[in-house]
């Protein structure tokens, strides 16, 4: 197993030109709303970013008017009648590809080992979360094997008796791992593939190897790890013309492939509404050849995607048309960032830091109060929906990487 050392300073580059994404999409013609011509606000970088709202234990609860609002007991429900049941843990920002919808090749700031949650840390805010009905773990990042021994994490949540616990990862050091994080209690993965021809995957994810990713879905499958999802961005120009082959090795591999609209989440703020591949498109395409019908959730779905399966039984595709058609209405996620902020929304604006609570001084007791009043103001002061095709939508300041897929 490489050192962590080498992991992070294995930034293989491919020697190709990258894929512009600007100059692709404008080659392409339709028309967006004025207002999602371009997303003109760029993410800053560390230094440049202002503090989050830091609700921390100092200000928090020295009676802001903040605090007020948070509900002092429940679980976590928002105004908008939403269980939330669900959290994000990133455990670093760190990530060895360069994908073009998430990292600039150059430039990004990474945080400080001492900035980072401990898994001490995480599982402590985690039993206060599992408390107030959380139910289910994905570990994200970054890109989560960075951190090292994360299967000792994936354990102490399992021992927590949190039995969903996912993985969202790029694939490049899952193959190694697989067995071991299965061991540990991981039940299901989502690898991240944007193409399937080598080259052209190497210039959408810089530093990025495909046989690699590939072999890594293989082994996991072969250890039991269940469903393997594979996580497809697809932007126009650039990869759309894969939607077929990306089917074709679903239903061969019996892999289900979640096609993503590419949403503005990328760290260089050069998202347009024009690269983006409505979810309704890639349906039709794919029913053109294999015909699908939407699956109906047996309970309430709070899956990003909705599901169609092929009607000749070989499986079933997910679509995430988290721009052209939100599923906000059924949200149930909350996220940690790896600096130890709460986060009620993908593209929200605020974050609520935890760490300082997390690091004081004060009595276990206290800490868990804390933190519960922290999960509850996430909760409560979630907005009803991130709004992308709003006038006035600002694109949060921080990328997916950042934040945690
Ligand atoms: N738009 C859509 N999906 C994104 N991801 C990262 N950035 C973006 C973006 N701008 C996805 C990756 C991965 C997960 C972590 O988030 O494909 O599957
Ligand atoms: Fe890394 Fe994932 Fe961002 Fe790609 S999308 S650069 S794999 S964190």
């Amino acid at each position: 197993m490489p050192k962590q050392s080498d992991i992070s300073t294995a930034q293989a580059n491919s020697g190709k030109p990258p894929v512009d994404l600007i100059s692709t999409a404008q080659a392409n013609s339709g028309k967006p709303p004025a207002h999602l011509e371009t997303s003109s606000v760029r993410i800053r970088t560390r230094s440049e970013r202002q503090s989050t709202l830091d609700l921390s234990a100092s200000n928090l609860f020295a009676g802001s008017s903040a605090s007020s609002i948070a509900p002092e007991d429940g679980t976590l429900v928002d105004e908008f009648g939403r269980v939330h049941d669900d959290l994000r843990i990133s455990v670093t920002d760190k990530c060895n590809y360069r994908c073009v919808y998430c990292m600039p090749e150059d430039g990004m700031e990474f945080l400080a080992r001492k900035e980072l949650l401990s898994y001490e840390e995480i599982l402590q805010a985690l039993e206060v979360a599992k408390s107030l009905g959380i139910k289910s773990v994905r570990i994200s990042g970054g890109e989560p094997l960075m951190r090292r021994n994360l299967m000792t994490l994936v354990a102490m949540i399992s021992d927590l008796g949190i039995e969903d616990i996912s993985l969202t990862t790029n694939g490049h050091f899952l193959g190694r791992q697989a067995q071991d994080l299965h061991k540990a209690g991981l039940s299901r993965v989502n690898i991240s593939c944007d193409s399937l021809v080598p080259d052209k995957f190497a210039r959408i994810r810089k530093g990025g190897e495909l046989a690699r990713v590939l072999e890594s879905a293989d082994v996991a499958q072969q250890v039991g790890i269940s469903p393997v999802k594979i996580n497809v961005v697809v932007m126009k120009g650039i990869n759309d013309d894969e939607i077929e082959q990306f089917c074709e090795y679903g239903r061969r591999n019996n892999r289900i492939v979640r096609f993503i609209e590419f949403m503005p989440l990328d760290a260089e703020g050069k998202w347009s509404f024009q690269q983006v591949v409505p979810g309704e498109k890639i349906v039709e395409r794919v029913n053109a050849r294999w015909p699908i019908e939407a699956v109906d959730e047996a309970g309430p779905s709070h899956a990003p995607a909705l599901r169609y399966r092929y009607l000749d039984g070989m499986g079933e595709i997910g679509v995430i048309s988290s721009v052209t058609k939100p599923f906000c209405g059924s949200c149930n996620r909350l996220r940690l960032t790896a600096d130890g902020n709460l986060r009620n929304c993908l593209f929200a604006r605020e974050e609520l830091s935890i760490r300082e609570i997390l690091r004081s001084d004060s009595s276990i007791e206290d800490i868990q109060t804390k933190l519960a009043l922290a999960f509850r103001l996430a909760v409560s002061t979630k907005k009803a929906g991130h709004g992308i095709g709003s006038p006035d939508f600002i694109r949060p300041n921080r990328s997916m990487s950042m934040i945690g897929g």
